[in-house]
């Protein structure tokens, strides 16, 4: 029954040369990425650039699940299918960001807490009914001298572990997203110190709100140095450090591990992806959960022109492929 479910769900999720896409940008969020390529944020235009996405030729063949956003899982492509139905039909699990987005933590207002628990419970009913088979909560971590506090830590695992729990009684499989930013100018060293800290918190939390580790996924940041950092670790450092971390973090039953790119290049998101999983043995699967690395190339490929459809979506396959060669370890740039 609906535990079964869950688990295969979120195998499904992490087979063999696929991962996710992420395209639950917000409005705010999907606003700015339309302004780079010079369109105004419409409901229309949203649902076109979604849409391209959606129908390119051979992207199930690399995309395992794609999280909504609550505008998108209740829209229709042009020719009036739903867009559930049309990810149903190529093989897509259809899934949905439940949180409400960070805000200023009272009390340390330089750090952010995630908002959206509220009537989750009826929500996660609405979307489990409209198709939606997993979710998405993500917590952001920012690094500066003094922060992580241990109270931001603590209170956005709370909400995690809270939000993963009313997921699985509602037949949902939680994605948990712990996102340490990599803003700022810190070392590869000190995010590898804040991502243990906070997977630590994450998975006591898991399990004090009883979790079921084999009906989730983790998505969390690589362990990486700050964009400002004037030292920028290589691949294999990268590899090596984020792998070290998860392994002592990071229970084995959980099934896998989707790794957001954050704001890495869509060639670091792909070739530092690559690097991780040519270390090999490792206790779970380790794919992708993009959004931007997935995207950039496609929307710059798109240009918002009806013509450009078509370059939009090979340029969007292309990078799909490169990535899935990636969580298996067999990319070359
Ligand atoms: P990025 O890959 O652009 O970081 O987006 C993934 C995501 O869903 C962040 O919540």
């Amino acid at each position: 029954m609906a535990s079964h479910d869950m688990a295969s769900i979120a195998q499904a999720l992490v087979a063999k040369s696929k991962g996710i896409l992420a395209a639950d940008e917000s409005t705010g969020t999907i606003a700015k990425r339309l302004t780079l390529i010079g369109m105004p944020s419409t409901e229309e235009n949203r649902r076109d650039w979604r849409e391209l996405l959606f129908t390119a030729d051979g992207f199930a063949d690399y995309i395992s699940g794609v999280i909504l956003y609550d505008e998108t899982i209740r829209q229709k492509a042009k020719d009036g299918t739903p867009f559930v139905d049309l990810l149903n039909k190529a093989g897509v699990i259809p899934g949905i960001k439940v949180d409400m987005g960070a805000k200023p933590l009272a009390g340390s207002p330089d750090e952010k807490v995630t908002e959206g628990l509220d009537g989750l419970r009826e929500r996660l009913a609405e979307y489990r009914k409209i198709g939606a088979r997993f979710a998405k909560w993500r917590a952001v971590i920012d690094i500066a001298a003094d922060q992580p506090s241990n109270y931001c830590l603590d209170v956005n695992a709370h909400a995690l572990a809270r939000y993963a729990a009313l997921c699985q009684e509602a037949d949902i499989v939680p994605i948990v997203e712990p996102e340490v930013l990599m803003d700022g100018d810190h070392d590869i060293d000190r995010c590898y110190e804040v991502t243990s800290a906070a997977l630590r918190t994450v998975f006591a939390a898991l399990d004090t709100q009883r979790v079921v580790l084999e009906e989730m996924l983790l998505k969390p940041n690589m362990v990486i140095s700050g964009k400002k950092c004037p030292t920028q670790a290589s691949a294999a450092e990268i590899a090596e450090k984020t792998v070290r971390c998860f392994r002592n973090t990071v229970p084995a039953a959980v099934p896998g591990i989707v790794f957001l790119s954050g704001g890495q290049s869509d060639e670091d998101a792909t070739a530092n992806l690559d690097a991780i999983n040519r270390i090999g043995n490792l206790p779970w699967e380790v794919s992708y959960s993009y959004g931007r690395a997935l995207q950039h190339g496609a929307l710059m490929a798109w240009g918002g022109k009806p013509g450009n459809v078509g370059a939009g979506q090979r340029a969007f396959a292309h990078r799909a492929r490169l990535v899935s060669a990636a969580r298996d370890g067999r990319y070359s740039a």
